[in-house]
């Protein structure tokens, strides 16, 4: 019985796993974002690799070495430039010091004189929680400072639509941009559009699925695959259905 509930539940998950948004958490060179919640207060115990101390935000490996003088003057500059490009929003370079830019403050340079407490961000002449577009959340990417975001949204303050991020891999068109929000793609339907209509040209509408023609795949045929393939898919109910005997054996091994 146990075995019947542990199977039921991961097969709930991969279910929800293979209808999964894409959402955006990582940056463009795929490395995760570090939420700036998840950063501390101290090196001392930092497992991002990044602190806010005394109010600002440091890479913590740079700090601990400058400040047991390994860099001298000329190390000093080149970490504040690397702060000012890396750890700031609005940052610029004064004298040698990585400093916020006109009204900008806090430990990024995101937080802005004039916005309330519990919307101290400024981003794009609107004050928010922390500076993101669309409820994203501000992030430590590789090369700068950028949020992770919620849904549809992408960019890096979440401003920009994309829709294919509301669906898994293989279902690309199930919506498109429409001005500021998404719709059904041209073949789909429904709460969700998840629900085929029509089939590319490749394709020929049959009972609510698309049979394909021969060289053709893909949810609604738009797809060519790979030379000398007849059929093809992305579709990730067959990778679920792939996975079944495989789990079924893991599960035997384990109890
Ligand atoms: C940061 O520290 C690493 C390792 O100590 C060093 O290689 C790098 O040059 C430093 N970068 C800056 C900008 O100080």
């Amino acid at each position: 019985r146990m075995r019947g509930v542990l199977l039921a539940a991961t097969l709930s998950t991969l279910a929800v796993l293979s209808a999964a948004q894409r959402p955006k958490q990582k940056d463009i060179t795929g490395q995760a974002l570090i939420d700036l919640a998840d950063v501390g207060e101290s090196c001392a115990d930092s497992y991002t690799g990044y602190a806010i101390v005394d109010g600002s935000l440091e890479k913590c490996e740079n700090l601990t070495s400058l400040q047991m003088g390994g860099g001298g003057g000329k190390g000093m500059k080149a970490y504040e430039e690397y702060k000012c490009k890396h750890l700031r929003v609005h940052g610029e370079m004064k004298s040698g010091k990585c400093v916020c830019k006109g009204k900008y403050k806090g430990p990024t340079c995101n937080d802005y004189d004039g916005c309330p407490a519990d919307k101290p961000s400024l981003h794009a002449s609107s004050c928010s929680k922390t500076g993101c577009a669309n409820d994203g959340i501000m992030a430590i990417g590789k090369d700068h400072m950028e949020c992770i975001c919620k849904g549809e949204w992408d960019g890096k303050f979440c401003d920009r639509l994309a829709c294919w991020r509301l669906t898994d891999r293989g279902h690309d068109k199930r919506y498109k941009n429409a001005g500021t929000k998404c719709e059904c793609g041209a073949h789909y339907k429904g709460e969700d559009c998840s629900t085929l209509k029509s089939c590319e040209k490749n394709g020929k509408f049959e009972n609510g699925v698309c049979v394909c023609t021969e060289g053709f795949g893909g949810e609604t045929c738009g797809q060519k695959c790979p030379s000398g393939q007849v059929t093809c898919s992305t579709g990730s109910i067959f990778s679920v259905i792939l996975a079944l005997p495989v789990m079924a054996a893991v599960f035997n091994r384990l109890f």
